[in-house]
């Protein structure tokens, strides 16, 4: 199927259901959605609304699904290296210094290019000078910054980030988020990232997609049309924060008062 112009990754009529021997999950109901090339997308909703499960899908890990899901013109089956994930854990092998880590996924053939690659992308993430350490004689946004650099070390057109920062500290959070920001300025990577902090979502994404659950569905589409860097602080934020939070409490019983 061609693509709508512009847009890179084309969600259609999305429909994933998970059997059990009891029953059947509907985790993904009628998703539809187009990203463009270059795009930054934040996706927020409750646990257990089917995030991680549309992340899957078009990582090519979960190939049961119905509807389209086409990147580049075809449709997603089984992982590609046009797509690069990091979880919420760092996942390296400990065993393994830094290099190899980053090394692990990439191509065999590339020969002396490899070792090139694999410190351009150290130096990406900020890392130079680790290279020879160890996962653990690293801190947890380090590790993280580790995981980045291996899902990109193919050159990627998606990267998808499920929760990345969500183990780690308000502070150093706060750091990966303008770390992340300054590499996908650099590299231009459609970044669809995965999370439930909405202030991490309006400050990284171009849109926020609000997903409601059982079924899994996307509720609102949020652009956020502000200038980068953004100012958590001023009124246009605040105004998109709030609207995100109303859509995310719209359909609760307003079980606890928040502040915003
Ligand atoms: N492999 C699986 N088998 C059965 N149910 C699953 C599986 N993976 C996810 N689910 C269910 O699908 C729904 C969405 O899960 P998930 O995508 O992990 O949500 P989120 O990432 O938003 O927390 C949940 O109800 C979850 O229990
Ligand atoms: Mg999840």
């Amino acid at each position: 199927m061609q693509s709508p112009a512009g847009s890179t990754l084309v969600i259609q009529n999305l429909n994933k259901k998970f059997k059990t021997r009891e029953n059947e999950i509907i985790a993904l109901q009628d998703i539809n959605l187009n990203i463009h090339q270059g795009e930054f997308i934040s996706i927020v909703g409750r646990s257990g609304c089917g995030k991680s499960t549309l992340l899957r899908v078009i990582a090519g890990l979960e190939n049961d699904y119905e509807g389209l899901v086409v990147l580049g013109n075809k449709q997603i089956s089984r992982p590609g290296l046009d797509r690069g994930m990091v979880f919420q854990e760092h996942r390296l092998l400990p065993w393994l210094k830094i290099k190899d880590n980053v090394a692990f996924g990439l191509a065999d053939n590339l020969g002396g290019e490899k070792i090139r690659i694999v410190q351009e992308h150290i130096n990406l993430v900020g890392l130079t000078g680790f290279e020879k350490a160890y996962p653990h004689q690293l801190s947890g946004g380090m590790a993280q910054r580790v995981a980045i650099a291996r899902a990109l070390v193919n050159r990627p057109q998606v990267l998808l980030l499920d929760e990345p920062f969500g183990a780690l500290d308000a502070l150093t959070r706060i750091q990966m988020q303008q770390e992340i920001l300054r590499i996908w300025e650099a590299e231009k990577t459609t970044m669809i990232l995965v999370t439930h902090d909405i202030d991490e979502a309006v400050y990284l994404g171009d849109r926020v997609v609000v997903m409601s659950s059982r079924p899994g569905t996307v509720k609102k589409i949020v652009p956020v049309a502000l200038a980068r860097p953004r100012d958590r602080s001023s009124y246009d934020f605040i105004q998109i924060r709030k609207a995100i939070y109303s859509e995310f409490f719209a359909d609760a019983e307003k079980p606890f008062a928040y502040a915003i």
